[in-house]
């Protein structure tokens, strides 16, 4: 079956009480509505178009940054769902298949959930998906008949009976596209919230003698996220449900339940997280790698058998190489770091490569900036970095040199050669006792004085 996927996210969330429309607040930083546009993918669209109101443009850009065919359809006033959907027959335009319609702040739909209702639409003109609420609350409630779904009704609208049914709509929906259109030309806006109810489909459906009926799945996959406690609430979720998928498939997390995932993070087979460590967005860590504690990682790739931490930070564009060792206090943006290579103390690595085998010693800084702009640092393979050396880039230091340690690298270095760049030492014997005499000479006259 063909699918289009409508996405609606023209609301305003005005509990988020936030500048940021709603379905752009984060969950494990990615944005809710990445989370829906991800759900429905397992669909595999042939469309998917976004419905955006409230701060229109910068939900098209998120839509459109995941999925560079989204369409937009752009709601201007937020007469209600039936109405958001209808904008999208423009974006329509031409196409024939079903049309499943998702909305932007329900993150957790699972795959088989949309695969049941694209199912069950085979069989029937319109399916709802609906779940037990254990507190129905303000959620539209369904009206059934064995399998069928007579109609949907409004909390606002329920009679006390009505309001007494606990089979709840989730607000996904699934139907043919011009049928669902023309019910949706149907929709009128006479109830208690003037508003073009989309679940007033139903109704028009059953009148017309169709068959429509409701799929159920369990409740945590239809949270809708309305205030920032619901917010947390739903990172609670995910991290939870992130956390137990990792253990299944083989990771350790030594203390799972301070492990801060993105939901884009990947880690492979017998790699060992330990306590406190904070994934951001693009982190990918191979098999058999270890992230010791503390450490923030976003942006970057860890090769099998790294060692990575305690207190590491690896941002965007860090390649680490199989078997490379990044110790404490080290931050690594930008830069390739070959096999084997150690960066294991107190180190800036930014806008680099290192070669294979090379160790940098404690305190070294890729000096990458320049105040206006960035150059790039090129350290090949067998390199010795001495501790506390400072890169000036742009320059390269050769296949096995060799710089001494508190060294100031200006120019490049040549293979296999050393480079110092340090003031000369010069040892004076007695000068120290001498120097103590006359400090301390100098402090007992200002004593006296006082
Ligand atoms: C809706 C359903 C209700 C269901 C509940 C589940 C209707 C009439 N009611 O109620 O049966 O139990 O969701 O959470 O559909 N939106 C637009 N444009 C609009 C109006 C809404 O894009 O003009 C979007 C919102 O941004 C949101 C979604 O549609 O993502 C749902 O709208 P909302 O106003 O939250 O509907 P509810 O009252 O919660
Ligand atoms: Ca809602």
């Amino acid at each position: 079956m063909t699918i289009a996927l409508v996405i609606l996210a023209a609301g305003k969330g005005t509990r988020m009480n936030s500048d940021l429309p709603k379905v752009l607040h984060p969950i494990a930083q990615a944005p809710m509505l990445v989370h829906a546009m991800r759900a429905g993918s397992v669909l595999s669209p042939e469309r998917t178009v976004i419905v955006t109101g409230h701060g229109s443009e910068a939900v098209a850009k998120v839509a459109q940054d995941e999925d560079e065919d989204a369409r937009i359809a752009v709601q201007e006033e937020q007469l209600g769902t039936a109405h958001a959907v209808g904008q999208a027959r423009t974006a329509l335009d031409g196409f024939d298949g079903d049309i499943v319609v998702l909305y932007g702040d329900t993150p957790f739909l699972q795959p088989d959930t949309l695969e049941r209702m694209v199912e069950a639409r085979s069989r029937n003109d319109l399916v709802i998906l609906g779940f037990e609420a254990a507190d129905p609350a303000r959620y539209g409630r369904l009206v059934m008949n064995g399998d069928t779904l007579e109609r949907i009704v409004e909390f606002k609208d329920a009679s006390d009976e009505e309001l007494a049914i606990t089979f709840c709509n989730s607000g996904l929906l699934a139907c043919d596209a011009r049928l669902l259109f023309s019910l949706i030309d149907a929709v009128e806006n006479n109830n208690a919230s003037g508003e073009y109810y989309l679940t007033d489909v139903v109704e028009i459906a059953r009148n017309r003698g169709l068959n429509v009926t409701a799929v159920a799945c369990d409740e945590a996959q239809t949270l809708g996220v309305n205030s920032r406690a619901d917010l947390a609430a739903a990172d609670a979720v995910f991290q939870a449900r992130a956390r137990a998928e990792l253990l299944d498939m083989g990771v350790t997390l030594m203390a799972p339940e301070t492990v801060y995932l993105a939901a884009d993070t990947v880690i492979g087979r017998d790699t060992v997280i330990e306590p406190n460590v904070v994934f951001g967005p693009g982190v990918t860590v191979e098999s058999g790698a270890t992230i010791r504690a503390f450490s923030h990682l976003e942006g970057c790739h860890v090769s099998r058998g790294a060692v990575v931490g305690p207190y590491a930070r690896l941002r965007p564009g860090a390649e680490l190489a199989e078997n490379t060792r990044i110790g404490n206090f080290v931050e690594i943006k930008n830069a390739e770091i070959a096999e084997g290579a150690k960066v294991n103390h107190l180190s800036y690595i930014g806008d680099a490569s290192v070669g294979a085998a090379t160790n940098i010693g404690a305190g070294t800084i890729t000096c990458n900036y320049d105040g206006v702009m960035k150059h790039k640092t090129t350290i090949g393979a067998n390199v010795f970095i001495g501790s506390n050396t400072m890169l000036v880039a742009p320059v390269t230091v050769g296949d096995g040199a060799m710089t001494a340690t508190g060294t100031v690298v200006t120019k490049d270095v040549l293979p296999e050669a050393l480079a110092v760049a340090r003031a000369k030492q010069e040892n004076k014997p007695g000068y120290a006792r001498k120097l103590f005499d006359m400090l301390k000479a100098k402090k007992a006259r200002r004593d006296n004085e006082a």
